[in-house]
């Protein structure tokens, strides 16, 4: 059971302020915040020093289609094909950190409110734009999900190029690892000894689980999304995380909303998040609410504290949205007719344990 402390009720006490403020602020507006594209966020630093969010690219990209007339999919795939192309975000696309064996797999899936459609890919290599993929997979064939090599053999079928995605930094990262790698390593947690860490003191150690998810509402009130990641970085080939799993990783209802997830993709599997997050604003609870009963669903399988990071966005038909997450200091990106802007996710603990 999860133990409420103080601390718990003022942290709980602030977020439910700030749902509390998002539907008073939307309850004074007469239409829709339509359109609307939210992503996650993650800071990419390069090496000189150069700071940006990679959500914001995608969201400004997604809200700009969509003012010019497409199709909310559309929007939200160009929006994160910029993140799969940057060789600079090391947990999406090109650049991605690869398995332990040194490959980049990459997972994907899409969701088209309109027509309920989906499709997705996983544990997919040398190919730059899973997401693009992934929508083939939901267009042209009557399956959801494509692994491994058919995904590639179906890819390379409708003239995907292949590439290799290991980029000199993203190998240098890799063999950091392995030099640091001892007996003292196992599978049941983060691959990433304390020692890594040390070596690379100027690493932002968050995007070893990055991903993007970007979820968008048109002008007219259709919706869609997509999440796109290299996973979890070192990950045992194969491993496939959240992002592909329809209902995971991602999930829309063209009635309701549709909802997204990063972080930490086994503890999302177990609750099902995005679906939870959808089904709860289903049953009239507001984006906020629903991001954040879905993160107490998880907190309830540890009985406490998680050990990993894990976040949720949503939004729903009238263009209210959130980002939420289990740990403090998320964040998410968001564009509407207010311009762009990164906002901090509500959360459920200061702080992971130690
Ligand atoms: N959420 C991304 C992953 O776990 O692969």
């Amino acid at each position: 059971m999860l133990k409420l402390t103080r601390r718990h009720f003022i942290v709980s006490g602030f977020t439910f302020l700030a749902a509390h403020r998002l539907r008073s602020s939307f309850a004074q507006v007469e239409r829709p915040n339509r359109p609307l594209a939210i992503a996650s966020a993650n800071r990419i630093t390069l090496p000189d020093g150069t700071v940006y969010y990679n959500g914001i690219r995608a969201t400004e990209r997604a809200f700009q289609l969509m003012r010019a007339g497409s199709d909310p999919l559309d929007a939200v795939i160009a929006g994160v094909n910029i993140v799969e192309d940057d060789p600079h975000d090391m947990s999406v696309g090109y650049g991605g950190l690869p398995n332990e064996e040194g490959e980049v797999e990459l997972d994907a899936s899409v969701m088209h409110g309109p027509t309920g459609r989906c499709g997705a890919v996983a544990a997919l290599r040398y190919i730059k734009n899973p997401s693009q993929v992934a929508r083939l997979v939901m267009e042209e064939t009557d399956h959801v999900l494509l692994v491994g090599e058919g995904a590639l053999r179906f890819a390379l079928s409708f003239g995907f190029k292949k590439e290799e995605l290991l980029t000199e930094r993203a190998r240098q990262v890799w063999l950091q690892w392995r030099r640091q790698r001892s007996e003292r390593d196992h599978w049941m947690q983060n691959k990433l000894p304390g020692a890594l860490r040390s070596a690379l003191p100027d690493w932002d150690w968050r995007q070893f689980t990055g991903t993007i998810n970007c979820l968008a509402i048109t002008e007219a009130g259709d919706i869609a999304g997509v999440t796109t990641t290299s996973g979890l970085a070192f990950k045992i080939p194969g491993r496939v995380g959240d992002s592909p799993i329809i209902g995971c990783g991602l999930y829309v209802d063209n009635e309701v909303g549709a909802a997204g997830s990063t972080g930490w993709g086994e503890d999302n599997i177990r609750v099902v998040g995005a679906h939870a997050v959808v089904e709860n604003m289903r049953r009239g609870m507001s984006p906020l609410e629903a991001c954040l009963e879905a993160l107490r669903r998880v907190v309830k399988l540890y009985g406490g504290r998680p050990a990993h990071q894990l976040n949720f966005y949503a939004l729903n038909k009238n263009g209210e949205y959130a980002g939420a997450a289990i740990f403090k200091g998320a964040q998410f990106a968001v564009t509407d007719a207010r311009g762009s802007r990164v906002e901090d996710s509500a959360y459920l603990f200061e702080r992971p344990p130690q």
